[in-house]
């Protein structure tokens, strides 16, 4: 298609779901499948990935995908290419993001289909080697700002943590239940190797199901029980005790500070966003494994968790666009704060410094300051 007519003509493509993946395996969980077929439209976006340099859509432009490419980085740039572009009008656009992702065993297992109400930047924090921590340290981690592991972090760049539209997760979750998830034996077996530690044994040895708890975004590919459970820590701090840390990924607080920004500038609609994570590994060893084997062994639940993409997502997108004049077109109005750590779209956030009765941080000199903009 020609850019220059898309961008300069009075008619933008305006989708109805635009479908976030962040690497091929995920994306082609999309295509060939029966209900719709986003490659009748290829349009090459500048900024978007060498790798994926098209977002596509179907013929009538009511389902799009982009492939953003992974990590922090490659999320945040693809993401603002897609949004000031041009191309799209995105103002009443679903945001699904649907990848794949490590999983807590506490919480989940894999194969599961999990539904985020809080996306948290674990790893946005101060790191000590483990062989350097002091005896008291239970990590090597500590929030920046602070002092100690654990500790409230006194300097926020405002990515933190993002909270999502409840009242839509729960649509989206009705949505997806209606899907039959894809199992193997590999990933069955997999599974009932966790079953022996009581911590692990209800959530993660039966499955695949549907399951609300929250997402941790860190570029570090992550594996033990000692890491896992710090993260597990920094979720609970940053989000005030409300998020419950399930998934493991390496994009989605950039892919939603793209979209707040977006949603500031009058471009997207920050209540119609939807985090989808598949489980397709453990974040941390069984009893009696390492954490190198963890990390380095069989990944039988790859290829379900793919599917799983698919099967639970090919639902919510279906529900949206069929409810669309009935729900979806005006909106699912959130009853829960939306946005980021310092209030940007308006409310009070119902985690950090302010609900904790600490107030936000001063900026500080030096070379660590927050950037907030007031
Ligand atoms: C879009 O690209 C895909 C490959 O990425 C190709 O299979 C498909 O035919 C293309 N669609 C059009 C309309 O050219
Ligand atoms: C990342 O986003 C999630 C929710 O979308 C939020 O809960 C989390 O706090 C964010 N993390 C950071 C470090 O901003
Ligand atoms: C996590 O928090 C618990 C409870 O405060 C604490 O006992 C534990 O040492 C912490 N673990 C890590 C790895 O930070």
């Amino acid at each position: 298609m020609n850019l220059k007519r898309a961008t300069t003509g009075v008619k933008k493509i305006q989708p109805k779901v635009f479908i976030i993946d962040m690497f091929l395996p995920e994306g082609e969980a999309w295509y060939n499948i029966p209900e719709f077929n986003v490659l009748e439209q290829n349009i090459t976006i500048p900024g978007f990935s060498p790798l994926y340099p098209d977002a596509h859509c179907t013929e009538d432009g009511s389902i799009c995908q982009v492939i953003t490419g992974e990590a922090e980085i490659n999320a945040a740039s693809t993401l603002s290419a897609l949004v000031y572009s041009g191309v799209f009008d995105l103002t009443t656009t679903y945001f699904l993001i649907a990848g794949i992702a490590g999983i807590n065993p506490k919480v989940a297992t894999i194969g599961d289909v999990t539904f985020a109400r809080f996306a948290v930047q674990v790893a946005l924090q101060y790191e000590i080697d483990a062989r350097e921590i002091p005896a008291d340290f239970p990590t090597g981690y500590v929030p920046q700002g602070a002092v100690v592991p654990n500790q409230y972090p006194a300097e926020l760049y405002g990515t933190e943590v993002f909270e999502l539209n409840v009242a839509l997760r729960t649509a989206a979750v009705a949505f997806a239940n209606k899907a039959t998830l894809y199992d193997t034996a590999a990933t069955q077996a997999a599974r009932k190797l966790y079953a022996y530690d009581p911590a692990f044994a209800g959530p993660s040895s039966s499955g695949p199901s549907v399951v609300e708890c929250d997402s941790a975004t860190s570029d570090v590919y992550f594996s033990g029980a000692l890491l896992g459970e710090a993260f597990e820590n920094t979720t609970t701090l940053f989000t005030n005790g409300l998020g419950v840390y399930c998934t493991t990924q390496q994009e989605d607080n950039a892919t939603l500070e793209v979209l707040l920004r977006a949603t500031l500038a009058g471009l997207t609609d920050f209540s119609r966003i939807i985090l989808m994570r598949t489980a397709s590994d453990f974040d941390r060893p069984y009893e009696g494994q390492t954490a190198v084997a963890n990390l380095f062994g069989d990944t039988p639940a790859f290829e379900p968790s793919v599917q799983n993409i698919y099967l639970a997502g090919v639902q919510v997108v279906e529900g949206i666009v069929s409810g669309w004049a009935d729900t979806f077109e005006q909106g699912v109005k959130a009853s829960n704060y939306i946005g980021d750590v310092f209030g940007s779209l308006g409310g009070e956030p119902d985690f950090g410094p302010g609900s904790t009765g600490s107030s936000i941080p001063e900026r500080t000199g030096g070379r660590k300051r927050m950037l907030r903009s007031f």
